[in-house]
């Protein structure tokens, strides 16, 4: 490593769903190479990731997918300082082909070995863009969690406020669902919605005064039952009515208890992280409402939303740097806590 500028070379590897990825980041911040193979087509026809095939699927692609990672940012394995792999959460099947892959190059090559959370891996995919300034807190709203998490150096993160049920993409991709939408139902909302007008009268949960968690399930109970008894009555439902009433109800939710975060804990940048990051009607209110309250707004580029290697090397630099390694007994962990 290049120990006098602190810029290490790292290899990381993502395969906690159904997105089997290695990249190369220098320095934690620029992103030599970010090969992603999506397998989302073959999920598509089950109507959701299928945990076996994509497990199948991972082992398939895994060593192709690192190779090219390392060609494309023209880097030798012997050039690279660590091993960065998601360790959780996820689909355990599914992190564990990234976790034996990471294992085994880091027992042939003697590399150090860095377990990363999959959600730091989100927060730091802004990182690569531009580096991200502390204190801050972060949104975090992906298809397993919906989280408040506040900053204040690199690596080290404290939650302010969690979601007590569904998390913000599962709540779009079962609301989705009940429309007998595509799989991922997220971005088919997102486009509905941006042709429709918030009609349709929909629960915001605010929760006890002062409160940073969220719930989305009695949202996604009101969709159901407005749309059963619209079917009772013999009433036609307009749909793209009812996902903008519905992305509303939820976005209001979470850019307001972010703003309200991040004006409560007196932080100076806004970070927004995770999978549902790629609404545009979410990335269009934040602007808008940290414009107005002189809040500094890091937003991921679409790329960057989902699942890829980059943002977990992004995130494992600093674990490296802070000497968190893991040995050769790594084991992936479908329910891994961000915050020990
Ligand atoms: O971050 P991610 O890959 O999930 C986890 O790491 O858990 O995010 C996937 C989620 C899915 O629920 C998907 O529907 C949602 O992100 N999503 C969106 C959009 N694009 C993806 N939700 C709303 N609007 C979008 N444009
Ligand atoms: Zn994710």
């Amino acid at each position: 490593m290049n120990k006098m500028n602190n810029q290490p070379l790292i290899l990381g590897i993502e395969t906690s769903c159904d997105e089997t990825s290695a990249a190369v980041v220098r320095g934690g911040t620029e992103c030599l190479s970010n090969v992603i193979s999506s397998q989302m087509d073959v999920h598509k026809k089950f109507g959701g990731v299928v945990p076996e095939v994509a497990s199948r699927r991972h082992v398939e692609r895994i060593t192709l997918i690192i190779q090219k990672s390392l060609e494309e940012a023209k880097v030798k394995m012997e050039e690279i300082d660590a091993i960065a792999v998601t360790q959780g959460p996820g689909l355990v099947g599914a992190l564990l082909i990234g976790v034996t892959a990471a294992k085994a190059l880091a027992y042939a090559t003697g590399k150090p070995l860095v377990p990363v959370h999959h959600i730091a891996g989100h927060i730091y995919a802004n990182h690569l863009v531009e580096p991200l300034t502390f204190p801050l807190v972060a949104l975090v709203v992906s298809g397993g969690h919906t989280e408040l998490i506040h900053m204040d150096r690199h690596n080290h993160f404290r939650r302010l406020g969690k979601t007590r049920d569904d998390a913000a993409g599962e709540a779009f991709d079962k609301v989705a669902r009940l429309m007998k939408l595509p799989y991922p139902g997220g971005p088919q909302i997102d486009r509905l919605a941006a042709q429709g007008e918030p009609t349709y009268d929909l629960p915001r949960a605010w929760l006890e005064p002062g409160s940073f968690d969220f719930s989305f399930s009695g949202l996604k109970s009101a969709v159901m039952n407005l749309m059963h008894n619209a079917s009772q009555r013999g009433e036609e439902i307009r749909y793209v009515d009812l996902a903008a009433s519905f992305q509303e109800a939820a976005l209001d939710v979470l850019v307001e208890k972010s703003i309200r975060a991040v004006k409560e804990t007196g932080v100076d940048q806004l970070v927004l992280a995770g999978g549902v990051s790629a609404n545009s009607a979410l990335r269009i209110r934040l602007l808008e409402r940290c414009k107005e309250e002189g809040i500094r707004l890091a937003i991921p580029p679409l790329e960057l939303c989902t699942d890829n290697a980059a943002m977990i090397a992004a995130a494992g630099t600093y674990q490296f740097l802070d000497g968190e390694l893991a040995d050769l007994e790594l084991n992936a962990d479908a329910n891994l806590p961000l915050i020990k």
